[in-house]
């Protein structure tokens, strides 16, 4: 199981808070977008620099900014939406792709119904988000669809994973790096993630 757990203490914590029962749509939001935020500060963690002069108010010094990589984000929709707020204030000037599928409750496969994605697309590292990777057929045909369109360079953030989603992905995308807040137990039989934090889309949006 390829995967890397970004365990900061701020996110741990938010993470417990997310999870309970208790936290109200207001709330959850709010510390989904949080998260994700941390999140990607660790994911952009080697991200290219070059070097500039910058004038400071007492003289010239050498000074490094980012070297212009091209970054695209690509929420699955729903759930997903909930992640991009916070990931753009940190990196306000990725392009944003919208990849929807929902998961059959019967058959628990995804099914596709929307996709819309920067042109090009082939050219950005793409972050593929998702607060939940719970059998991976979601993560995995969102993943399968970029690659038919052209994209060579992607990331898969989710909030909470389940073991079997992380070998799903590992298997079919092996090129695909997966980093996650936290790795749970199991999925019971109707394919949530335990523990978990119940339907992350309908605790986002207020549905039932
Ligand atoms: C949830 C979640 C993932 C998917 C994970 O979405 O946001 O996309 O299930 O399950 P999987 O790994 O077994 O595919 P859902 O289908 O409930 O749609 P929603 O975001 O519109 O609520
Ligand atoms: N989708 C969710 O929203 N939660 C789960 O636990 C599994 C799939």
């Amino acid at each position: 199981m390829q995967v890397k757990i970004i365990d900061h203490p701020l996110i741990q914590h938010k993470l417990s808070l997310i999870r309970d029962v208790r936290t109200g749509t207001k709330e959850f939001r709010e510390l989904l977008e949080e998260i994700a935020m941390l999140m990607a500060f660790e994911l952009t963690r080697n991200m290219p620099l070059e070097e500039t002069q910058v004038e400071t108010p007492l003289t010239t010094c050498t000074c490094k900014v980012l070297s212009g990589k091209k970054i695209g984000v690509v929420p699955i929709l729903r759930a997903g939406l909930g992640m991009v707020n916070g990931i753009i204030k940190l990196i306000p000037a990725a392009k944003v792709g919208h990849v929807g599928l929902y998961r059959d409750h019967e058959t628990l496969k995804p099914v596709e119904y929307y996709c819309k994605l920067p042109k090009d697309v082939d050219e950005r590292e793409l972050i593929v988000i998702d607060p939940m990777l719970a059998t991976g057929g979601s993560s995995v045909a969102a993943i399968d669809l970029l690659k038919a369109k052209g994209a060579k360079n992607i990331k898969l953030m989710c909030l909470v994973a389940a073991p079997e989603g992380i070998n799903l992905v590992n298997s079919h995308h092996p090129d695909v790096e997966v980093y996650v807040a936290a790795v749970d137990s199991h999925l019971n039989e109707h394919g949530y993630i335990v523990p978990g934090l119940g339907d992350a889309g309908d605790r986002i949006f207020g549905t039932k």
